[in-house]
């Protein structure tokens, strides 16, 4: 487990983590820190790629600091938050006249990020009119302001960031292909977080301290049951799921809260891991769909005995044993902790039934 400074704590308050935290200590995350360290300091472009919260923002600001440009401008455009109708003026600009309403000449961010970084977050929006536009600046460094009679010239490193498959956007003629081989010159793929769960202890109890800092809070560090339940779940929001489940029991303050949580997006869970990138070994695939079959009826049976494991074991043909392995196995919370929420929602609607039951 990486023990954090109380500097290097107060060094990330709304900054990024510090890099020990970033990469951890899974392998995926090792070969992306090694590959970042070689082409962040050449000036090409950049592609990330990766689902939703496994911090693609993150690693574009570290390209930028690491960079030839690090004191120069780092510009972010969240391509899909624009509008379509005002993407092109707000990336590339526009004269006076250009359309109504044009009172003045503005410039665009791509001119903004002169001589510093562009990072175009969610490239996959752009129509094929601004690929275009985009292709001719990755090709000469050249662009042309809505409405301008002559091209500007631009020193700009661009990176991109896409959860997308750009390639079928390309088979499918929404992406246009040689777009995609200039902005991918390089390539940094951030893994899920399910794929580095080996880092999801300490990145739990970095958020811990991070927000117990932030609110001036004291939630406790978190019990052994709990990291269990975070080491099996799928997390589909990676990353950004975690750090919002940790800062709600650090505001909330007790460890059900994750639990509780966790079980409520249940169907998340069983998702099966399979990624189409590589090889795919059907044994694995299909012993992980037993599994996580198994527990999905498991959690059926207790929520259907109210949590009593003594009934549910017998409904499932298993000793008492055996079920109490199991749940342990799958993560999923103890009895104790549903009773303390149920407990707690008794005492809040005052309705005095108790619906969890001891064994
Ligand atoms: N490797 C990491 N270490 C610590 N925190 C991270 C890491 N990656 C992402 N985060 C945090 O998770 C959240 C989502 O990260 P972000 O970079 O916005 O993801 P993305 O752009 O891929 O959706 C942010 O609050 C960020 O601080
Ligand atoms: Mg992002």
């Amino acid at each position: 487990m990486t023990t954090l400074s109380v500097s290097s704590l107060a060094q990330s308050l709304g900054e990024i983590p510090p890099e020990s935290i970033i990469f951890g200590h899974s392998e995926v995350m090792q070969a992306v820190r090694s590959r970042l360290a070689k082409v962040a300091a050449a000036n090409v472009p950049v592609l990330i790629n990766g689902e939703s919260g496994t911090g693609k923002d993150i690693i574009a600001r570290m390209i930028h600091g690491l960079s030839p440009w690090k004191s120069g401008p780092y510009v972010k455009v969240n391509c899909p938050a624009i509008p379509g109708t005002l993407l092109e003026s707000e990336l590339f600009g526009y004269e006076k006249g250009a359309f109504t309403g044009a009172f003045g000449a503005k410039p665009g961010r791509v001119e903004l990020a002169h001589r510093g970084t562009l990072f175009l977050d969610e490239i996959s929006e752009l129509d094929l009119s601004l690929q275009s536009k985009l292709l001719q600046l990755l090709q000469d460094g050249q662009f042309c302001r809505i409405g301008a009679q002559e091209d500007k010239k631009v020193e700009v490193r661009v990176v991109c960031a896409t959860n997308r498959h750009l390639e079928s956007e390309i088979e499918s003629g929404t992406f246009r292909q040689d777009l995609f081989y200039r902005i991918n010159v390089v390539n940094l793929r951030m893994p899920a977080l399910r794929e580095r769960r080996g880092d999801i202890e300490d990145l739990a109890h970095y958020f811990l301290e991070y927000y117990n800092r932030k609110f001036n809070c004291r939630a406790r560090p978190l019990s052994n049951e709990v990291l269990g339940v975070l080491q099996k779940y799928h997390w589909p929001g990676n990353i950004r799921e975690l750090e919002n489940l940790i800062k709600r029991y650090v505001i909330l303050g007790h460890e059900e809260v994750i639990t509780n949580d966790l079980v409520a997006r249940e169907p998340d869970f069983f998702n099966p891991e399979i990624s189409l990138d590589g090889p795919i070994s059907l044994k694995k695939v299909t012993r992980q769909a037993v599994r996580e079959l198994e527990r999905k009826i498991i959690l059926k049976v207790l929520q259907q005995h109210h949590w009593n494991r003594k009934q549910a074991a017998r409904t499932l043909s298993i000793s008492y044993r055996a079920l109490l392995y199991k749940i342990r196995d799958a993560g999923l919370p103890s009895n104790r902790a549903l009773r303390l929420q149920q407990e707690e929602k008794t005492n809040s609607n005052g309705n005095g039934k108790i619906e969890a039951t001891a064994d």
